[in-house]
């Protein structure tokens, strides 16, 4: 398959299944999901993966502390809470990947066979810290000290001694061929401050990598040495290639799958396993002889109380304790239009609450259903002649550049401002013409058909737009707008079409809808 065709390939990290998921976990995704819904609506082909991180310490402790079997565990909790989470937030993934999946597991001990045969992984003894929450082995140095007890930083608690004879992974040797790649390829990792973080640690020195552990089974056996299953981190990584045919012969439905994607376009991840995707990753299929990831980018945490939320702090707040509240779109719309990405931020309610009134209920909302009503009441449900106003025009032109160069460069703030800030030009609009007015005089009639074309042909616009952000919202707005008989449906538009003024063709069937975005419940 010809590069050119190559698909967008993005992902998510897979989580682990100690517990169902938070509005972290929820963060990456639904972000994953704006993105690739964008390079859909770009007219590119996509491939779109999300999935669970299964074997490990982690979740085969909780399932022991719950009386069950791992297999049973981790089943039951992607059935009933995973899944279900990702359908309800309305992602579109192509695929979802567990790794205790066969497709993954022949495919990591095959990739890691071919390791050892080329001479990258030998055999040792390993003594030091780990943190069963991150599953990584810590260096003293990462360790903050609590009266005499040694703590990990991100889960703020006890390290364990790990003390066994492991396989090792000669991750020192790719240091400075990782150092050279991200000097040279900065886009490589991001944000900036990420890529620091990764250049400071890779020019610190790397030592090898222990990846396996012989002291418990829940895990992929390692090929060679059945008594010893392979390290977590190292099993979960290669989902990512796994998950699109690595290993498979070339003329195979894998290879041909995996030459089709791969190298992935942007590993999304937050910031606390960077270094995994950033550094042992790309070492790994360096080793190998694979072409590298061409993105990672690491996001910032969702705070509670100035800390990481997360499962194991049990300070995780599900999605649909937002979302029963506000609806799903607020919800995908409100994380990142209101933190930077990249950098962290807080949840609050009544900054939820703020946002979804001003931005969602009366910008947007208000604009769509006031239109609609005018156009009942004005114009008996059709849209007037085409029209055009070359201030909105050139406006919406900028605007669908500004947010296609945010969007594309993970920029979700800048690219949903630069769509609010047409959304509140256009109301501008409709205040300054007060169609209403006009409407009282025959006279004016022209003038008025005028202003509620425009006004429709810019709400075209905007779902085009938001519709990554927003799909349910935006699929009922353009069934509102009668678009879909002349234009297909919404997901069919492309971004490089939005501002071609004059689409909605006259005489369209426009309708009330249901309110886009209701007023709140305020005893909430
Ligand atoms: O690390 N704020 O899984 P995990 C923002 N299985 N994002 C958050 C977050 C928060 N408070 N909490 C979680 C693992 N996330 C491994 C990954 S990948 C090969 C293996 C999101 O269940 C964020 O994307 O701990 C973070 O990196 C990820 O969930 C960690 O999920
Ligand atoms: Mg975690």
């Amino acid at each position: 398959m010809s590069t050119d065709k190559k698909a967008f390939y993005l992902t998510t990290p897979i989580y682990y299944v100690n517990d169902a998921p938070h509005i972290g976990h929820a963060y990456t995704t639904v972000a994953g999901d704006v993105l690739t819904r964008w390079h859909r609506q770009k007219g590119e082909s996509v491939w779109f993966l999300t999935g669970t991180d299964e074997h490990g310490q982690k979740v085969m402790r909780t399932a022991d502390a719950s009386g069950v079997a791992p297999q049973d565990w981790v089943d039951r909790l992607v059935a009933d809470a995973w899944k279900p989470n990702w359908e309800a937030l309305n992602i579109a993934n192509d695929d979802f990947i567990r790794t205790t999946e066969v497709r993954h597991t022949e495919r990591v001990q095959k990739f890691l066979q071919s390791l050892k045969d080329s001479g990258h992984i030998y055999s040792g003894k390993y003594e030091g810290p780990y943190c069963v929450g991150c599953e990584e082995f810590k260096l003293p140095g990462d360790l903050i000290d609590s009266n005499g007890e040694k703590l990990c930083p991100i889960h703020s608690k006890p390290i364990e001694l790990v003390n066994e004879e492991n396989w090792f992974f000669r991750l020192s040797d790719f240091a400075q061929p990782l150092l050279d790649h991200y000097k040279k390829n900065p886009e490589a990792c991001q944000p900036e401050s990420a890529r620091n973080e990764v250049v400071s640690f890779l020019e610190g020195g790397v030592s090898d990598l222990s990846i396996s552990r012989s002291t418990f089974d829940w895990g992929i056996p390692v090929p060679w040495d059945k008594k010893q299953v392979v390290y977590v981190w190292f099993d979960a990584l290669l989902n990512y290639a796994t998950a699109v045919g690595l290993t498979d012969d070339p003329d195979s439905e894998g290879g041909k799958k995996f030459a089709a994607t791969w190298p992935a376009d942007v590993h999304l991840v937050g910031k606390d396993i960077l270094r995994f995707h950033a550094v042992i990753w790309p070492a790994m299929l360096m080793a190998a002889g694979i072409d590298i990831p061409k993105k990672v980018f690491a996001h910032g945490w969702l705070l509670v109380a100035g800390e990481k939320m997360s499962k194991s702090k049990l300070t995780g707040i599900a999605p649909s304790d937002i979302t029963t509240h506000f609806g799903v779109d607020a919800f995908r719309y409100y994380f990142l239009r209101a933190i930077p990405f990249g950098s962290d931020g807080s949840f609050s309610w009544e900054d939820m609450s703020a946002r979804y009134t001003s931005e969602l209920a009366n910008d947007f909302g208000n604009l769509a259903s006031r239109l609609a009503a005018m156009i009942e009441k004005y114009c008996d449900g059709i849209l007037p002649a085409v029209s055009s106003d070359e201030v909105l025009k050139s406006a919406l032109a900028a605007t669908v550049e500004k947010a296609d160069f945010a969007m594309c460069a993970l920029d979700f703030q800048g690219g949903i401002n630069a769509i609010m800030e047409y959304c509140k030009r256009v109301n501008g609009y409709v205040t300054e013409k007060e169609p209403w007015i006009l409407a009282k005089d025959p006279a004016n009639k022209k003038e008025l058909e005028e202003v509620l074309y425009n006004t429709a042909e810019s709400l075209r616009a905007l779902a085009v737009l938001l519709h990554p952000v927003m799909p349910a919202t935006c699929e009922i707005l353009w069934e509102s707008l009668g678009a879909q008989e002349k234009l297909g449906v919404i997901a069919n538009q492309k971004i490089s079409d939005v501002a071609t003024w004059g689409q909605l063709p006259a005489g369209a069937r426009v309708k009330k809808t249901p309110v886009l975005f209701p007023r709140l419940e305020t005893n909430a």
